[in-house]
Order: C-alpha cells, then structure tokens, then sequence
C-alpha cells in the first residue's frame, strides 16, 4: 500500500499542505538533524546546535547513539517481540534507518504510523512514506499533547486490537510536566492491547548533572520546543504498569548494544522498553 499522510480532516492522498517554516528561531527537529550530520537545517538551528555542543562537546555521540537505539528497539520488538505495528510520535526528520525501513526489513508486513508537529518534518514525510508494498505507514501531523486526534488518526492504519508498539524516542522532554506527561503516555498505553510495547528515550538531568543542566539553559534559550530533563526515577514512571524488558532502564548505549564498544559511547539519556501484560 502507498503511504499516506493526514495533516488535517481525513486521511488522504493529495499530499501535504506547503507547511510554514520559520528560520528565525532554531527547532529541534533540525538541530537534532545537524547533530546526527543532517543537511535540513538553517543557520539559527546551526548556531544552536553549536552552542550547546560548546556546552557537552559529546552531545552529537549521545545523539547518534540515541538514534542507533531507535534501530535497535525496533529490531527487537519485530524479530523477538513479534511486534508488526508501529505508533512513532516524535519522528524527527527523515535520517539513516527510519523505523518503517528497520521494521519492514525484518518484516516486510510492518506497518507504522509516524507523528510529529513540525512544518519542515511534515515537508519531507514523503520519504517516511516509502512503504514496502506489503506493508503501510502514514504520517500524521499533530500533537503528543493531543492523545485523542493520534489514536483517532493511528486507528484508521493501525489495528489497535493487535498489539502495537509505541515509540516515544527523545520526545517526552519537550512535554514539561504541567502538560502532564504521564497522564498522556498512561492514555496512548490505555489503548493498545496487552501484548504492546512502550520503548522510550529520555535526556537525563542525572547523568553528566551540570552540563545537563546548562544545556537545558541553552537549549531553552535558542530553541523554539522546551525541555524538561528528568532524573532516572522520572523516566521509570512512564513505564508504570509495565514490565521492562532486560537490561532494564538504562544509559541509551548499554541498551542491548551490538558491541563492547558501542555500550561505552557517551551518552546523557535513559532508555527502555516496556511490556504490556
Ligand atoms: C530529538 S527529535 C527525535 C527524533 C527521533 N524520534 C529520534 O529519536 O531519532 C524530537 C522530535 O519530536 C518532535 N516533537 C517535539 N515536541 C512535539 C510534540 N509536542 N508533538 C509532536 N512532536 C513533537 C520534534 O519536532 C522532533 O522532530
């Protein structure tokens, strides 16, 4: 099936709305892109990336290695989990093994709806849209602080009776806690059935403590999207209800890491992922 998208009212296949795109102020979709050696990406969103690597000159390796994550987890929930549908909120822009590509490889049936709110993301959701023909994924251009238009979107792909994993990899800081992240995570997770999956990544404001907390002054200052750094403790509780698979909640590269070398990559975020029983 070819891929859709949804930027407003019902899915179609006439193709995104020209979105627009401010290059006066940095987003993190694009400096995440300048980190992981991207080319989608403006000169404010360069100086910001810049700003905060002079802060923790390791940020781009922390970067690359949550994106190896990403891959990872995918590989795991379709070849051991048997997982074959996707819910991935926070997409960023299109990089090197988007979960459609990781997942369909494995399994070409795999289908995956993609969501993110930014205008130069929803630009270039064609190349997310490149489904295999036995598979499908969709882009759905909205907000994580809206639950309710994502599942009613993700539902018209995804079959919510079977079981789904939900990917929210390097998202939830940008969701501070008077938008009440946990109630929104505990509701997407409401709606998939037992058998589904929540694999997360997090920044930490407990490892590498105070350039963490200088990179938050930065980024708060040059970047349009907020963030909240959260301790261990934080992150362990958007797995409530859930069982976390081995190695547990961990530095992003000891999570079940292709090599000795790859699990002592600096990093400053958590990561795992959690069953549904
Ligand atoms: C750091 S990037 C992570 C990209 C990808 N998940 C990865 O880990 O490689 C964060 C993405 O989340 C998106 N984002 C931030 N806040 C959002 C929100 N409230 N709703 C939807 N997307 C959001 C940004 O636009 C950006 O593309």
């Amino acid at each position: 099936m070819a891929g859709r998208w949804r930027s407003s009212g019902p899915l179609d296949d006439a193709g995104p709305k020209a979105p627009t795109v401010d290059t006066t102020v940095a987003h993190i979709s694009r400096v995440y892109d300048y980190w992981l050696g991207g080319k989608d990406n403006f000169a404010v969103d360069r100086i910001a990336a810049e700003r905060v690597i002079a802060a923790y000159p390791n940020i781009v390796r922390s970067a690359r290695g949550n994106r190896a994550f990403l891959g990872r987890a995918v590989r795991y929930l379709v070849d051991e989990a048997g997982i074959r549908q996707f819910l991935d909120i926070g997409t960023g822009l299109p990089a090197a093994n988007n979960t459609h590509e990781v997942a369909q490889k494995a399994a070409p049936e795999c289908r995956v709806v993609y969501v993110d709110n930014d205008p130069v993301v929803l630009s270039h959701a064609e190349a997310l849209l490149a489904s295999g023909p036995h598979g499908a994924t969709a882009y759905v251009d909205a907000d994580l602080r809206d639950p309710e238009t994502i599942l009613a979107a993700a539902a018209e792909v995804l079959d919510f009776s079977r079981p789904v994993a939900l990917m929210l990899v390097a998202i939830l800081q940008h969701i501070s806690d008077q938008d009440d992240p946990y109630g929104i995570v505990a509701r997407l997770v409401s709606a998939m059935p037992s058998g589904s999956y929540l694999a997360l990544s997090h920044p930490a404001r407990d490892i590498h403590a105070a350039a963490m907390a200088e990179i938050a002054v930065r980024m708060n200052k040059l970047i349009a999207e907020k963030v909240t750094f959260r301790t261990r403790p934080e992150v362990l509780r958007f797995f409530d209800g859930l069982q976390l698979v081995d190695p547990g909640l961990v530095p992003v590269p000891r999570w079940r890491p292709a090599s000795d070398l790859e699990a002592t990559s600096p990093t400053v975020m958590w990561a795992g992922v959690g069953r549904k029983s």
